[in-house]
């Protein structure tokens, strides 16, 4: 079952390969077809609004006077910075070097990207750091799950769906509602996030090869859509307490919740 196809000098990427004991694995790219078909059906329910809509506040104010906006900038800090540490710890685990620079590549990016939300949060007087120390606990169950997942093949499928639906669920529509609040993160962020899913796309064609490690990362595509969705509730959950805060004149950005963890 564990028989490796080494790949080299030749695209394999359509022919299913057949396992002993006659268990069948799919071509790697019908095999992505299938997860990408999974995660536009997760899509579809975001574009319907199942999961709630991103919302972010008075047009008329000023994006640092929104409290949404402060508070998904805020919530965005864990997972961009502890994505960066998750990848930096499977560099080593990676055999293949183009996807162990493209890892690495994309470590660095993600690191750029919190630097941007630091420096945003900063210049309009927030703490940068207020979330990183205490996260959403449903994010943290997002990130707890892909640093323990075994396999290459998981670990890219899980990176695949987490990554294609934060660029297309999450920050589009940051862009389409809200471009004026967060241009300075989208502009670099949008078209790394899409190198990053175009990366996850050739691993996982390249590591879920044979049936037992496609059966796998099918579970793990499944868990991860799921995971996602509840961070997604815990995102927009965060910005509605935030902005009921304000309304009700507290001091929102300090305000909130030290009993949440
Ligand atoms: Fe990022
Ligand atoms: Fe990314």
């Amino acid at each position: 079952m564990t028989s490796k196809v080494r790949q080299a000098g030749r695209d394999r990427s359509d022919e299913p390969s057949v396992e002993r004991g006659g268990a069948k694995a799919k071509s790697p790219r019908q095999f992505l077809k299938e997860i990408e078909q999974m995660k536009d059906d997760a899509l579809a329910g975001f574009s319907e609004g199942k999961f709630g809509e991103l919302r972010f506040g008075d047009k008329e104010l000023r994006p640092e006077d929104r409290p949404q906006v402060i508070a998904l900038l805020k919530a965005m800090v864990y997972p961009e910075r502890i994505a960066a540490d998750i990848l930096s710890s499977r560099i080593p685990l990676i055999p293949d070097f183009d996807f162990k620079l493209r890892v690495a590549e994309q470590a660095s990016e993600e690191l750029q990207h919190l630097n941007i939300l630091r420096g945003m949060l900063a210049e309009w007087g927030q703490d940068p750091d207020e979330m990183w120390e205490n996260p959403l606990p449903e994010l943290v169950k997002v990130f707890e799950y892909v640093g323990g997942l075994e396999t290459l093949a998981e670990f890219f499928t899980a990176n695949f769906i987490g990554e294609s639906l934060l660029l297309n669920a999450n920050l589009k529509v940051m862009r389409a509602v809200a471009p004026e609040a967060f241009s300075v993160y989208l502009d670099v962020s949008i078209p790394d996030e899409a190198k990053h899913i175009q990366l996850n796309r050739e691993a996982i064609m390249h590591y879920a090869t044979t049936a037992e490690a496609q059966d796998r990362a099918r579970l793990v595509a499944g868990r991860l859509l799921d995971s996602f969705i509840e961070g997604y509730k815990a995102k927009l959950r965060f910005m509605a307490e935030m902005a009921a805060n304000r309304a009700n004149g507290e001091n929102a950005p300090k305000a909130f919740s030290p009993g949440r963890i």
